[in-house]
């Protein structure tokens, strides 16, 4: 049996959220815009799930918009600023070459009309330093957009250093916490953060649901301009009937994240520890600072193997990725290891190994000694 580890791409979803969206799949048939007590009751179900997601971000009910994932979250958060950005003659856009290509496309569409976009490189340790973010802030910067933990390298970016350091209200912040958020919470609960993107499926939680936070000052709205338009629902911001079931669990996952997150941590620190001494026969190259990065992931290259080649040898032992998934399927390197400095040969064998508190140390006994042992015959021809 394959072991899974690409928990960076997409979580097996956690069986008690998967009966809770069962549940509601069956029982809860309403639309959550019907007057009626069965759009009644889905109307409860979407306000539970809306306070439980805001609740660990010390967020309120009112500022958490339903999406399809992070991706969408993302581009509503940037391109909703383009005509406020347009209005108000502030182009400028900071950001880093580190991001998630959900971040760095819809820059890519900013640019492309008209707006000045600098992506600040990473050290060599995969950590953006916060000072060079604030640096790049110019008097006409309308948005700093920046992740909160990288997904090919875990490694865990300064939020709450930039949020401090931002004095400007007339500048908006958005994190991309798509991989952070249930699992490093403190810096995502930072005041100054005006928009935030998260996503179900990286909790545990059901695909096709994830959401935009949105700040609501009483002095002071996010002018975000809707990218769809219909029925007027999140606010007129996100319209579309909500997908109830969906929400539900995306609400249980959050919730059971921050309730376990540190039991999750340990469990995570205790399989990295394993992974990484039955690896170390390989002498693998790790990328990335281990002491600023959450414990579920490793970003690796084992000398003299293409990542292509690491994925095919696998096959039937352990199920890793190139990268993102995305840049998996774009066949190119990774532009985060590329930016941190990492030398060609290790930029073409770098794969990503991300596990989770669910990886059953058993089955890690049984598949590590196949992993080191197919890709050490082909790194030592007989
Ligand atoms: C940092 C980051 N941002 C955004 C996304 C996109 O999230 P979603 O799959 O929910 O659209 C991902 C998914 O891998 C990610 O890792």
């Amino acid at each position: 049996m394959t072991i899974y580890l690409d928990c960076n791409a997409t979580t097996p979803i956690d069986p008690r959220v998967l009966a809770e969206v069962h549940r509601c799949f069956v029982e809860e048939i309403g639309n959550a815009g019907s007057p009626h007590e069965y759009g009644l009751r889905a109307k409860q179900i979407v306000h539970t799930a809306r306070d439980q997601i805001a609740r660990i971000i010390a967020a309120k009910r009112n500022e958490i918009i339903f999406t399809s994932g992070a991706t969408e979250a993302n581009n509503l958060a940037i391109l909703g600023l383009f005509d406020h950005g347009v209005a108000s003659g502030k182009r400028h856009i900071v950001s880093t070459q580190i991001e998630h290509k959900a971040v760095l496309e819809p820059l890519s569409y900013m640019k492309n009309r008209g707006f000045d976009v600098t992506l600040v490189p990473p050290a060599s340790n995969g950590r953006v330093n916060a000072d060079a973010i604030l640096d790049a802030v110019r008097p006409d910067t309308l948005l700093v957009s920046m992740m909160h933990v990288n997904n090919e390298t875990g490694v865990i970016q300064p939020v709450a250093d930039v949020a401090e350091g931002l004095a400007s209200p007339d500048l908006f912040l958005h994190i991309d916490a798509a991989q952070g958020f249930g699992k490093d919470l403190d810096p995502l609960r930072h005041p100054r953060i005006d928009l935030m993107s998260i996503s179900s499926h990286k909790i545990f939680g059901p695909v096709g649901i994830g959401a935009l936070f949105v700040r609501r000052r009483r002095d002071r709205d996010i002018p975000l301009t809707p990218l769809m338009h219909g029925g007027g629902q999140e606010l007129g911001l996100r319209p579309g009937t909500l997908p109830v079931p969906l929400i539900s669990g995306f609400g249980l996952a959050a919730e059971l994240s921050a309730a376990e997150a540190d039991a999750r941590r340990v469990a995570c620190q205790n399989i990295r520890e394993q992974i990484i001494a039955g690896l170390s026969p390989l002498q693998p190259i790790y990328h990335g600072d281990e002491a600023v990065s959450l414990p579920h992931v490793i970003s690796v290259s084992f000398s003299g193997i293409d990542a292509d080649e690491v994925i095919e040898l696998l096959t039937g032992v352990a199920a890793v990725s190139t990268g993102s998934a995305c840049t998996s399927v774009c066949a190119t390197s990774s532009h985060v290891l590329s930016a941190m400095g990492v030398a060609q040969p290790e930029l073409d064998g770098a794969v990503r190994i991300s596990w989770s508190h669910r990886t059953e140390s058993s089955e890690l006994q049984t598949s590590i000694p196949q992993f080191v042992d197919r890709l050490s015959r082909m790194m030592s021809p007989q």
